[in-house]
């Protein structure tokens, strides 16, 4: 949530700073501000909406400042409006202050400085961040800054810069902070590397409890008592190109039609032709240990939730562990302790998930081994996980529903789940080799699916109307009638539900008329006679089946009203062929409704909190 970035050197402050922050706008965009400063004093500028309306007011300036940081917002404390947008100013106009977070003693923390005589001006937990630092400030920033960081409960990255000092003063605690390296005494601090790669591929990352200091001489990285931290700079492999739309109306469709290039890109990563294993070289947890493996648990939100659920399929059948997925957020609720018997998978495309990463923390703390399954290199999850972990390397994703992560985990589920097969000797040599053989034919096999984005968009061109969805499957497409819902939901604002499809019949049943639209995943597996009853079940009440279902199936349009053709496949190819179809069916219904597709409303990338 919210987008944070700073910049120090010699280019000009403002575009600088916008090109920054419309990169990574996709983590809040409801508001937006900037704070440069200028001969002795800040000028600031905010504006209700995205990045583009503070775009339009900076074209107006002059080009002079250098030392700047600017935000865009996903609103926690306060309504979208410009006195609630960052940065918040100190009493005299001199500290400004852009964070990402949620201060948790905020209220006590504005009762005291009010009856220290400071004025708000603004409904946010942030605001009490510049009058502290204001309050506490004695002719050095970044003292003033770590002593107000010590009364801050709660989760921030934060930038703050004072007017007529040359320095951004940085700090972490539970949100990420990155800052990329441009060259000596010039830098861009930002809460995600999309604002950065366009300036640098070196990249220092953060932790928390720690605080940066930027001058045009250097950067400092110490501790809240000013003891220096050393760190490895790190090198970005994201391109500019990987961040743009490439010719597609939307990131959201370029990132659909990605995914055959990402499954290439996970499986010439992960397979060890030669041994006839995938490999996973980043996981450290000993054979043994392995072999003891009493469980595992899926730790996950959202997408990668639904992702996890197909994990489960993959690690029970392929690797013969019993697998739970529990919601990292409920996680928190569960009274049972965990123990080096229990292997925790946090599940993560942006690795910063904040319920994800409170749930790996406690799975830490009770002695769990832990890994992760993330995209984003470096982020938080990928770095407190205790026992390594894998990347699913496809590449920034910009659109706020995911799409091309969704298949990426699932694809290294699987992958991780047959190296697991094999590490445990669950699984025979022969046969992991055979499941690789028949998984080197997926990339086209997703490029087939997506073929008939034509049918799709005549369907969805029936239906962009429809008020209720609802989306079926048994098996290893429970997973898929999930996800499948939330996509049509967070993009088109068109209530849908995702359940097993037996399911329907102990309650649902009641929504089914002739209005209601019903997507079943009808996989040609043992399951398949009951599904089709289920069909016939919708049917009988008048209901509209909409089947995605395999080449081979030459029944299904003899009981579905539409049917969207995917290629034949296996069940736990099929979990990620099914997937695609229904990325498409949500992205033109929400297109057709002139939606806002890449930043839905209410929604951000990432919830950092
Ligand atoms: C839906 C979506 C969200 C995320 C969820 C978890 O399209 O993107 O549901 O999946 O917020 O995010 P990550 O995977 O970054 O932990």
């Amino acid at each position: 949530m919210c987008g944070i970035v700073g910049y120090i050197g010699k280019r000009d402050a403002y575009s600088t700073l916008i090109k920054g922050i419309s990169r990574i706008d996709y983590r809040g965009y409801d508001s937006a501000g900037i704070a440069v400063s200028i001969n002795g004093s800040l000028e600031t500028l905010k504006c209700v909406g995205a990045v583009s309306t503070l775009k339009k007011e900076t074209s107006k300036k002059n080009a002079c400042g250098t030392v700047s940081i600017g935000h865009t917002r996903w609103a926690t404390h306060g309504k979208p409006t410009k006195a609630n947008a960052h940065p918040h100013l100190s009493c005299d106009g001199k500290i400004a202050v852009v964070h990402n977070g949620i201060i948790e003693n905020h209220q006590a923390l504005r009762k005291y400085l009010i009856s220290e005589g400071h004025k708000f001006t603004s409904e946010t937990d942030t605001e009490v961040i510049p009058h502290l630092i204001e309050h506490l400030y004695e002719g050095n920033l970044e003292k003033a800054v770590a002593a107000a960081l010590k009364q801050l409960h709660g989760t921030y990255g934060i930038a703050v810069i004072r007017a007529g000092e040359k320095k951004i003063v940085a700090a972490r605690k539970g949100s990420p902070l990155i800052l990329g390296i441009i060259g000596k005494g010039e830098y861009i601090l930002a809460s995600d590397i999309a604002a950065i790669t366009e300036y640098t591929k070196k990249a220092d990352y953060l932790e928390d409890g720690e605080i940066c200091v930027l001058t045009d001489k250097g950067y400092r990285i110490t501790d809240h008592d000013d003891a220096p931290h050393s760190h490895i700079v790190k090198t970005i492999n994201w391109s500019v190109a990987a961040i743009e739309k490439q010719g597609f109306e939307h990131y959201m469709l370029k990132e659909i039609h990605e995914q055959p290039e990402t499954m290439r890109t996970i499986i010439a990563g992960k397979f060890d032709f030669k041994n006839k294993i995938p490999k996973f070289g980043g996981i450290r947890i000993t054979p043994l240990d392995l072999k003891n493996l009493d469980r595992a648990i899926i730790l996950a939100c959202g997408t990668s939730f639904n992702a996890g659920l197909a994990g489960e399929y993959f690690l029970e059948k392929t690797a013969g562990l019993k697998t739970e997925v529990v919601y990292a957020s409920e996680f928190l609720c569960k009274a049972e302790k965990l123990s080096s018997r229990d292997l925790v998978i946090a599940i993560s495309q942006s690795g910063e998930t904040a319920d994800t990463l409170a749930a790996l923390r406690k799975a830490n703390s009770d002695g769990a081994h832990s890994i992760g399954v993330v995209n984003v290199v470096g982020s938080t999850i990928a770095r407190e996980v205790n026992s390594g972990g894998l990347y699913i390397h496809v590449g920034p994703e910009v659109g706020v529903a995911s799409t091309k992560a969704y298949t990426g985990q699932l694809l290294s589920l699987f992958l991780f789940s047959l190296w697991l097969g094999r590490m445990r000797g669950s699984l025979k040599p022969a046969e992991a080799e055979a499941e690789m053989k028949r998984l080197t034919s997926l990339p086209a096999l997703a490029e087939a699916a997506l073929k008939n984005e034509k049918k799709i968009i005549a369907i969805a061109s029936k239906f962009k109307n429809a008020t209720n969805f609802m989306y079926l499957g048994r098996g290893i497409h429970y997973a898929t009638s999930l996800e499948g819902a939330l996509k049509l939901k967070e993009i088109s604002y068109i209530h849908a539900e995702g359940m097993p499809a037996a399911e329907m019949k102990h309650g649902p049943i009641a929504l089914i008329d002739k209005k209601m639209p019903v997507v079943f995943a009808v996989k040609r597996d043992d399951g398949y006679e009951k599904i089709i009853g289920n069909i016939e079940e919708v049917k009988a009440r008048k209901g509209i089946v909409i089947a995605i279902a395999e080449e081979s199936d030459k029944e299904i349009h003899k009981k579905a009203d539409y049917v969207i053709r995917v290629p034949d496949s296996t069940q736990e190819l099929s979990s990620m062929l099914f997937a695609i179809p229904l990325q498409l069916l949500a992205y033109h219904i929400a297109r057709f409704r002139k939606c806002e597709i890449d930043k839905p409303r209410n929604l951000a990338k990432s919830v950092t909190v």
